[in-house]
């Protein structure tokens, strides 16, 4: 498996991204001082995690003013949903690309295909009552459409999306192909429908919480009171670790690739962020591939649903309907 997947315009992306979901300021410079340490040159953030300023100060001090340096790494944001009206692209990649505070983007992705209502300066608005405050007009062509123009400026090489179901992929692709369509993927959440929709456009797919996220199933559980179980404690997964001498998170690792994904692996802790990336030099077998490809549990493994904002799911451009 080669380490980076090839993207139009001739741009690479390597396969293992750094993930910087849930990493507060305060720990992620260290975390990506760690990560560039260890070999990660992808890295991937959102307007919406609040930490582009942090991840930029240190991708930064790395870059020590070398353009070259800059040419190695592969940089990511996103467009919150708070921003997905077409007027309102341009000063949301304005905010991400003076945080992030380097040359050009590689990549930015429409997040999410349902909508907040923009409030300046709150990036997760609310009604009194504690649902998200929602905006239902979205025009999903139109702002794709916006953000396709960023690239025009050059501050950005690519531009793709994030969180689409097949239909909606479909639809964007009918104006022109995504650099890359991000999703949760996961051997409880495999989505093969999906995988193959986007294999048959030509879309790349990049697997966010390829380890199962387990804040996120933690905060599932207690909303719907099902049990959740940890990924890396399966006893599937756990035995196929053993026998390449491996840990359980290499092997889900190396499973999303062997599927001819991009995985990014969340760690703020410099040993396991070196595991992570390390899942080049061993090799599952197809009996193993074959094994773990039945422990999707389709919809119901799907842990990052967008319910906590309460009401999403009622947004006309939701993408999971059950
Ligand atoms: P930590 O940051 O303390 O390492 P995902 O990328 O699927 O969202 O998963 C991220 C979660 O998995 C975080 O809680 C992270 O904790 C944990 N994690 C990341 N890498 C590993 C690993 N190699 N082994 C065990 N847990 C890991």
């Amino acid at each position: 498996i080669p380490e980076y997947i090839e993207l139009e315009g001739g741009y690479r992306m390597p396969r293992i991204g750094f993930g910087t979901w849930q990493a507060s300021s305060e720990v992620l410079e260290q975390a990506v001082d760690a990560a560039l340490e260890a070999g990660y040159r992808h890295f991937d953030t959102a307007r919406a995690y609040e930490n582009e300023s942090a991840l930029g100060r240190a991708l930064n001090r790395w870059i020590g003013g070398n353009p070259e340096k800059r040419k190695e790494l592969f940089v990511v944001t996103k467009l919150p949903p708070g921003g997905n009206k077409p007027e309102l692209v341009q000063e949301y990649f304005n905010s991400s690309f003076e945080d992030l505070n380097l040359q050009y983007l590689d990549m930015y992705l429409l997040h999410t295909p349902f909508a907040f209502e923009h409030v300046p300066g709150d990036l997760h608005p609310k009604n009194p009552d504690g649902s998200a405050k929602m905006d239902h007009t979205t025009d999903l062509l139109a702002l794709w459409k916006a953000v396709l123009k960023l690239k025009e400026s050059g501050r950005v090489r690519l531009v793709g999306v994030s969180n689409l179901n097949v239909e909606q992929l479909e639809r964007v692709c009918s104006v022109e192909k995504p650099a890359c369509l991000q999703i949760e993927n996961h051997i409880l959440c495999q989505q093969p429908g999906l995988v193959a929709a986007a294999n048959k456009l030509g879309v790349p797919i990049v697997a966010y919480s390829p380890l199962g996220s387990k804040a996120l199933a933690d905060a599932k559980a207690a909303q719907t009171g099902l049990k959740y179980p940890d990924l890396l404690q399966l006893a599937e997964v756990q035995r196929i670790a053993q026998l390449h001498g491996r840990t359980p998170a290499q092997v889900l690792l190396r499973y999303s690739l062997q599927r001819g994904l991009a995985a990014i692996p969340k760690s703020i802790n410099p040993i396991r962020i070196k595991q992570n990336i390390s899942v080049y030099d061993f090799c599952l077998s197809e009996s193993e591939m074959n094994e773990l490809a039945t422990l999707d549990r389709g919809e119901n493994g799907r842990v990052c649903d967008f319910t906590f904002f309460v009401g999403a799911d009622k947004h006309p451009e939701f993408p999971f309907k059950k």
